[in-house]
This record gives structure tokens, sequence and C-alpha cells, in this order.
């Protein structure tokens, strides 16, 4: 995710900027830029890459200021570049705006705006929002954005200064988060409190349809319709390392934590209402339109976590669009000898997109002719810039290890991919498919309910933490989830886990069972809870401890299961996205009792460049 900070006082806006823009580095970004108001100028500079690069910019072109705005982007819309980089400025050059946040009708204002004239300098969803402030700007910078907000749907934190209106910053957010820290003749701007501290521990947290005047007297704060509003400041009392993961202990459990709001982001951009109020998913992003609806194939190809959800693209796509999947560990893929059709669809799915093994996957099959589309969390990333199309997976930087929010936000992807097919032939029928994407809808707040089953986890895993084996078993969409929850265990609690599909108990693993096993039954498959509730028997028969996974209004498997962990209630379908969380929280709080790091598990990295 983005950072955003902006001051105004009366010492020099830069090297505060600066600093603040440090503290926010910790969520991951790929270019920065600052815009300062000195007299009768603004001054904006702007770099690709770390903030040292934009250092020996400003050292360079020392720019002078006590008014000014700074950002640090994780790229969405448009590569990493000087140009897409924030603050960006309207046509005159005389307001200059940085963005958090998805703005989702971008391309429709983009195109309008471009209708009058006007000539946008980068890719980015943000630069709209410079144009129509200065659209709207007749004198008064609180009134411009405010109407140019109107026009706005998705998702902002946004902060604007204008040099006609000297020490001011403008701003506002929805869905996004902005605090502002008040200090002694001197106010500080931030999306995030580390970004603060320095300076103050006096905050404003701005809400939804908010807005504020930030001038170095004093704040004012105004609802949408531009009522001047009440708010009472906080005080800050945590320190900056806790700060920087919001208050959580470990940036695992804070990315844990931020499912609902990325498995929203992941989601949001990409459905449409049409006239008749059904909604349908809209993948232009990745040019998959009424031509792939004679696909023959889709080929799958990743490692690890986003192997797990290739796996579960699998069912999906099969199911919803009937279209046969091959899903392939990209380290084997690259050696073995497949078979490719041109009229394939390919994709590779990355969070990191450079994973050697991904790349070199992909590599082979664009050579082989294959038209790729790349599913990655990492704009600029060597995948996303060698694939012929790429689905952002938008759930912001990933810092922990161990893939949690990548993960899920993967999953919405493959979903969606799944969708748009059955909506291409006719697989669901118009009225199905809106069924299916007002759950996905759904889904978000889902997870956000089952968060607060933490603590049943977390009791479960003080007891058992110490178990010699962990088992995951699971069938259909349950399975891929088995997968990943044994990876996630294992990745961070260093506990010997293995998963495999439940009906493969009896040919194998179960000779493994005994007393020091716990078997942890993912349950969510309607039409085969009698198999599931056999195989626990079968391994509590042999001493295992269960605990079962599976929907909160669900009492099936309340007799045989030792401990039960639920879900909310959705199509059995759709469950991947809600049954891992419990797993993750699992893992996570199995490593906490083992007195581990979970963030840094020994012998791992985030990103995996060589073989
Ligand atoms: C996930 O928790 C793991 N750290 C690992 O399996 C990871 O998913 C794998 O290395 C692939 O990474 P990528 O998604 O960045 O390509």
């Amino acid at each position: 995710m983005c950072g955003i900070v902006g001051y105004v006082g009366v010492k020099n806006a830069s090297p505060i900027l600066i600093e603040a823009l440090k503290k926010l580095e910790y969520r991951g970004y790929d270019s920065a830029g600052i815009a300062v108001l000195n007299n009768d100028e603004l001054l904006v500079r702007k770099a690709k890459g770390a903030l040292k690069f934009l250092q020996e910019k400003i050292a360079k072109e020392i720019i002078r200021g006590s008014c000014g705005i700074g950002h640090t982007r994780w790229a969405t819309h448009g590569e990493p570049s000087d140009e897409n980089s924030h603050p960006h400025t309207d046509v005159s050059g005389s307001i200059a705006v940085v963005h958090n946040g998805i703005i989702e009708n971008y391309s429709i204002l983009k195109q309008k705006l471009q209708g009058k004239g006007i000539t946008f300098k980068s890719e980015t969803d943000t630069e709209v929002i410079a144009h129509l402030v200065h659209y709207y700007y007749d004198g008064n910078l609180l009134h411009a954005v405010a109407k140019a907000l109107n026009q706005l749907q998705g998702s902002y934190a946004l902060a604007v200064i204008c040099k006609d209106s000297p020490d001011t910053i403008v701003c506002a957010r929805k869905d996004s988060p902005l605090v502002i820290g008040q200090g002694n003749g001197e106010q500080f701007l931030a999306s995030d409190v580390p970004a603060l501290l320095e300076h103050t521990r006096t905050v404003f947290y701005l809400n939804d349809n908010e807005l504020a005047l930030i001038k170095k007297e004093g704040i004012s704060f105004f609802n949408e319709e531009l009522e001047p509003i009440e708010k009472t400041a906080e005080h800050v009392n945590w320190d900056l390392s806790a700060a920087e993961k919001d208050g959580f202990e470990h940036f695992m459990l804070k990315e844990i934590y931020e499912q609902p709001q990325s498995l929203l982001q992941t989601l949001r951009p990409r459905i449409v209402t049409g006239d008749d109020g059904l909604k349908s998913v809209n993948l232009d992003e990745i040019g998959i339109d009424q031509r792939y609806a004679q696909t023959p194939r889709v080929i799958i190809t990743a490692c690890g976590t986003a192997y797990h959800a290739g796996l579960a693209a699998k069912y999906a796509i099969e199911h919803f669009a009937r279209i046969p999947v091959d899903v392939d560990i990209a380290s084997e893929y690259r050696y073995r000898s497949p078979i490719l059709n041109p009229a394939d669809v390919f994709i590779i799915i990355s969070q990191s997109g450079e994973t050697a093994d991904t790349l070199a996957a992909m590599r082979m099959a664009k050579k082989a002719g294959a038209r790729i589309i790349a599913i990655t969390n990492v704009a600029g990333s060597t995948l996303a810039r060698e694939a012929d199309a790429v689905l952002f997976t938008l759930a912001g930087p990933e810092i922990a290890v161990a893939s949690t929010k990548a993960f899920t936000s993967q999953l919405m992807c493959v979903y969606l991919v799944a969708l748009k097919f059955a909506q291409l032939k006719g697989t669901l029928t118009k009225e199905e498919l809106h069924k299916y994407i007002e759950e996905l809808e759904a889904l978000p707040a889902k997870a956000q309910e089952l968060l607060q089953n933490k603590e049943i986890i977390q009791r479960f895993a003080a007891k058992t933490f110490n178990k010699k084996k962990v088992f995951f078993m699971g069938r259909l969409a349950d399975y891929p989830i088995s997968m990943e929850s044994a990876l996630k265990l294992k990745e961070i609690s260093y506990t010997h886990s293995e998963s495999f599909a439940a009906g493969e108990l009896k040919h194998g693993p179960i000779a493994l069972v005994d007393t020091d096993t716990l078997v942890v039954a993912v349950c969510t498959q309607s039409k085969l809870f009698d198999k599931m509730d056999s195989n626990i028997k079968e391994v509590k028969a042999r001493g295992a401890t269960v605990m079962c996974i599976t929907y909160q209004d669900e009492s099936y498997f309340n007799k045989t299961a030792d401990a039960t962990v639920t879900i909310p209630r959705t199509y059995d379908e759709l469950t991947p996205m809600l049954s891992v969380i419990p797993a993750q929280l699992f893992a996570y709080y199995c490593a906490v009792q083992r007195s581990l790091d979970p963030d840094k598990p020994r012998n791992l990295a985030k990103s995996v460049t060589v073989e």
C-alpha cells in the first residue's frame, strides 16, 4: 500500500516529508515523490525506486517551502516510473495530489477530461483527481476538492495543495486511512501513525467521507456536504515499532487481519452492474472477452502458496465454466515436456512476480507461443513486465514471509476468472452469475466476522502446538486449502505437517496416525460430509485429536471432532477464501506458542529468486 505524508508550518518541509516517508518504508513501495509550495511556485520532485534516489534529486535541486505533501507509491495502475510516481499535477502545474486507493471509474473520467483537451502525463488513476480539482477550482481549494470527490468511485485517502492557496493542505478519505497530527504552529498528515510520531502524539483520525482543511494555525473538519464538524483529538501511546504493525504483534497477524479489506480491493474494480440490475465480471484489463468462449484448456503454473491458489482455480474453473484445467508446479513444468496448444489460456500466479522457477516456466510457455496472463501482487515485477496481460491481486504489500492476504486475493482473482469464463460460455445463467457475485461481495464481511473467532483458535493452538505430526485433510475445494494450511504450519512453526485428499487416508497416511497426531479436517463440502465424518472417525479410532473447520450453523461434526472452528455460511464452492483463515491463525499461534518469530521463518525468503 502506498504512503501519504504532509506538512504545513514554519520549517523547511522537504526534510520533514522525507523523514516521514522513511517511517512508511516498511509498507513497501516502488517509487516516491514530494511537492512543496514556495511563494508562487509549486515544486515537484519524483523518483522511481528507493527513497535515496528521491533524496539525491532533492540534494541536486534543493527545494524550499514550508508546506508540502509526499508519497511512496506501490504501483497499481501503470508500472513504477518517475512519471507514474505521485504527486500528480494538473495541466496548469499549480495543483498537486497524492493519493492512496483505487479510483474505479478513472478510465471514464480520463476519457471525459481528454475530451476537454486535457493531456495526461501518467498512466495512473490518480492523475484524474488533479485535473478534476483544477476543473472545479474557482479560488476555493476545499470546494474544488469536494466537487472532484463527488465524481470519484472507489477508495481514496488524498492530500491536495495548490500554489494559489499557500500554507494550506486539503485532505479527504474514503475506505483508506488518513490521520492528521496536531503540532504547535505546525500540522502533519499521514496515511499511517508512524510517520507522525517523531513530531506529535496528538492525532485526529479522518472517517470515511470526511475532509480536512489544514493550515499551520489549525485544522478544520467537514462532512461531505462541507458542513463543519467537530472531531476529538486522540493520544497515541504506542511506540514506533508497534505503530508500524498497527498495534499487531507481527506483520503476519496484521496481514491476516487485513484480508477483509484486501479481498474487497481485489474484487471491487472487476464487478459491473448491467441495465437489468444484474452483476457480471469485467476482466477487460486482461483481454478476456467473447473470443475466449471457445478456450479448450487452461494451464496454471506457480510455486508454493501460489500453486495452491492454482489448484483451487482448477476446482472453480472446471465447476463453473466446464473448461479442463491443468495445474503444474513451475519447477516441474520447466523441466518436463509439456504439450501446449496455442488456444490454451496460460495463467501464471506469483505474489512477488520474481520467483525464478515461475519466471522460467512463463518464458518457456511464451517461447512455445502461449499468451501469458499473470496474476501477481507486484506491479513492475519481472512477471508483470514480461506477461502479455496482468491481473493484479491488489492486496497491498505483503511483508511477512508466510503469504496470507496475497493468497486470498489470488483466490479471489481465480474465482473472477472462473466466473468470467462461465459468463462467456453461458454455463451459468445471468441470474446464477449475479447470485455468485453477490456472495463474493459478501465474503469480506464474512472474513471479518470469522476473525472474531481468534480466541478459540488461539486456545486450541495452546493445547496442541506440541503435537509431533499435524495432518490436514479435505475434499474438493477443501483439498487445496488443506495443502495451503499444512504449508503455513510447517513454514512458521516448524511442525511436521502434511496434507492429503481425505479419500487417500486409507491408501497410506493412516499408517502414521497415532496419539501424537493432530488431524485438521476441513469440512465445507456439504455433499461429502458423510465421507468426511467417516474419515474423522477413522483417525480418532487410532488416537488422533481432531479439529474440524466447518460452517458456524453446521452441527454434523459436533459429536466426532474434538474441537470445531467455524466460518460463516457461504456457497460450498466459494469457501476457500474463508476456510483458510482459521488455518492461517492456527499456524500463527502455534509459532507464537513455540516462541518463534512468524515474520522471519528460518531458511525461507520472501522472494525465491534463485532455483
Ligand atoms: C508462501 O507462504 C511461501 N512463502 C512460498 O511458498 C511462496 O508462495 C512461493 O515461494 C511462491 O512465491 P511467489 O508467489 O512470490 O511466486
